[in-house]
């Protein structure tokens, strides 16, 4: 089956525009391609590889470490374009915006999963590692779905990498926690404002899960050793590509989220809050 083993036929967004793909004068028109971010490593890199069988024409790759994308590519039977772009740099627009003209895709899934976190206490972070949570984690992520957009119709998918760090205010994680709050914010927002496109929007807020995001930001203490309170790439990729095909609004993986999410709801956010700093305290120690 096109386009996902997962999607529920009854859903609203499990269909493909009729219109996807069609021939004109001999050519090709339209290409069914699904746009990755932070591809190289972790939750992207398993997104491109649970995709692989979801009979699209192209898996766009994107990320900086060209090595690690052509390696991928090798493993994958989809075509595969990749781009090596920094998204801390500007000009990737401009890039990505010549290759979209020229290819006029139709984007079935964009996956936003580039991002970092830095943790600490707030004089121990950079200013200039605040700027690249903000710039990586909002302002490109903001960019990338406002480009891609006019490349997805009905039956389309975004699904927007935040974390469960987003519910909650987090101290020692301050800065990466309120990027993932606008994550979330922003597309729950947006998710509104294209019901009426049958696109899909969904923040997908996971707990720990096991890559290299920790090793990446410095943040080797908070990665947890013990089994349930880190889960696979694996598994939340595959959750989450299920959920997303229903058209849920936000996505959380495993019970200790799920229950975090719910506490987060209805419980005091100043209690919780202190929790969180004798948490990260501790772990900082
Ligand atoms: N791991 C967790 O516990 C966890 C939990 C909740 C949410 N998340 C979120 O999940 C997302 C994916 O993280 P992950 O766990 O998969 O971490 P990861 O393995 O470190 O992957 C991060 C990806 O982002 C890309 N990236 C970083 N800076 C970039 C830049 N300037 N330009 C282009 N690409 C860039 C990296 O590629 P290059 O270095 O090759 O550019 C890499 O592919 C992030 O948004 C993270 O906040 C992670």
């Amino acid at each position: 089956m096109l386009f996902g083993q997962n999607c529920n036929r009854n859903s609203a967004y499990a269909e493909p525009s009729k219109t996807f793909r069609f021939i004109k004068k001999g050519m090709v028109i339209f290409m069914n391609i699904s746009v990755i971010t932070g591809a190289s490593s972790g939750l992207g890199r398993e997104f491109a590889v649970q995709l692989d069988g979801y009979g699209l024409d192209e898996l766009w790759l994107i990320a900086r470490r060209e090595d690690r994308l052509n390696e991928l590519k090798e493993k994958l039977n989809t075509k595969v374009r990749i781009i090596t772009i920094d998204l801390f740099n500007d000009s990737w627009r401009a890039e990505l915006k010549i290759i979209l003209e020229q290819e006029k895709p139709v984007v079935r899934y964009l996956i936003n999963s580039a991002g970092i976190g830095i943790y600490g206490r707030y004089d121990e972070i950079s200013e200039a590692d605040n700027d690249k949570m903000i710039d990586l984690n909002i302002k490109a992520l903001v960019a990338m779905t406002v480009i891609i957009l006019p490349y997805m119709n009905k039956g389309s998918h975004i699904l927007e990498i935040a974390s469960c760090a987003g519910f909650v205010p987090v101290p020692f994680e301050n800065v990466y926690a309120a990027t993932k709050a606008f994550v979330i914010s922003y597309s729950r927002a947006l998710k509104y404002e294209l019901n009426s496109k049958g696109i899909s929007v969904t923040a997908i807020c996971p707990g720990k899960i096991d890559t290299e995001f920790f090793e990446h930001t410095g943040n080797a203490k908070h990665k947890p050793e013990k089994k349930g309170y880190i889960v696979s790439a694996k598994a939340v990729v595959r959750h989450t590509l299920k959920t997303a095909c229903r058209g849920k609004q936000t996505t959380v993986y495993g019970m200790p989220i799920k229950l975090y999410q719910y506490i987060g709801k209805f419980l005091s956010h100043d209690l919780i809050i202190k929790f969180m700093t004798k948490f990260n305290r501790e772990i900082m120690k």
